[in-house]
């Protein structure tokens, strides 16, 4: 035991088998008190890093897992590209302090193979934005995640806003669990490249030129949080839309909804808290962005 405390401390420990990690954990557990999960796909990036970050700076034991999860991946051809660059990865996780990487197998996560045995009761977050136009991604999500927080037990879960809609499911998921009392959720705000593009690791797959481009989804934001008014908002968004369409962006969308529920929200009234959305193909890469019009 005491062993592992002192590795813990200078090097990363990796595992590939659940039970392997669940034992190191609940040895550590009673030496380093909390734990602090952040889950990934890898293709790490500092908006990543900041997770791992903040989950160092509670003093928390970080476990980050990596595993480009087959399930959430409603079309094939996005999961076959997606990227994978495990050894810059160990290295960004070393560096920031990481003290265990959890790297299983699909066989592993999914022994009885990648398929979905339950349905998730998410109710309509699992029927608008994301939830439309990516059918079964979140119930993907929910498979997974559950399966790793069972294995990892985390007393603090680090996500991103990036990832808006994905919070908001996770947290459901979490109360689906009834571990709500368990398990505390912190949220990271979203890192941006200089010209305010969100740091994702599907931008690696942009070409130059639809990088210069990418940063116009949150060019569109912008727009909508500099231009809001109370009153009907079709213009608005239709407009924020139109910005994206004229740099051949094909939009899935651009909406702006209730901060705290995600309900849509057609006429403002001055005062509800709100957060603009958006998700858009660059040349057959999706991207998301969102931001809190409530906040500088
Ligand atoms: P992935 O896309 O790898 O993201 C892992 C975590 O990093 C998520 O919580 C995401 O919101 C956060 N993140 C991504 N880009 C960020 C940025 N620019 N700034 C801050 N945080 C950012 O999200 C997933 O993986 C998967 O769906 C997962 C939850 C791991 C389940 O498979």
């Amino acid at each position: 035991m005491c062993r592992f405390l002192a590795l813990s401390q200078l090097f990363m420990v990796l595992f590939k088998k659940s039970n392997d990690l669940r034992n190191y954990l609940d040895s550590q557990r009673k030496y380093q008190g909390k734990i602090g999960f952040v889950p990934t796909m890898g293709a790490l990036h500092a908006g990543h890093i900041t997770l791992i970050n903040a989950a160092k700076n509670g003093g928390k034991l970080c476990v980050t897992s990596i595993f480009v999860n087959p399930t959430q991946f409603n079309d094939p051809a996005d999961f076959k590209k997606y990227p994978v660059t495990i050894e810059k990865d160990i290295e960004l996780l070393e560096a920031a302090g990481c003290d265990v990487l959890f790297l299983p197998t699909v066989e592993e996560i999914y022994p009885d193979g990648a398929k979905l045995n339950r349905h998730y009761d998410l109710g309509f977050l699992e029927k608008m934005l994301e939830g439309e136009y990516r059918p079964g991604h979140f119930q993907g999500v929910c498979a997974v995640v559950e399966r790793l927080l069972k294995i990892v037990i985390p007393d603090n879960l680090y996500i991103g806003q990036k990832d808006y809609q994905q919070c908001m499911v996770i947290k459901k998921l979490i109360e689906l669990m009834d571990m709500q009392n368990v398990i505390k959720v912190n949220i990271s705000p979203t890192l941006r490249e200089a010209d305010g593009l969100a740091m994702s690791s599907r931008n690696m797959r942009l070409s130059p030129g639809e990088r210069e481009k990418a940063s116009s989804i949150y060019q569109s934001l912008r727009f909508i949080k500099e231009n809001i008014q109370p009153g009907k908002l079709a213009d608005l968004k239709n407009q924020a839309a139109q910005l994206l369409t004229q740099k051949q962006f094909k939009v899935d969308y651009v909406e702006i909804a209730d901060a705290a529920t995600l309900l849509i929200v057609n006429d403002w009234d001055g005062k509800q808290k709100l957060v603009t959305l958006a998700a858009a193909f660059l040349n057959g890469i999706r991207l998301i962005d969102n931001i809190l019009l409530s906040e500088e």
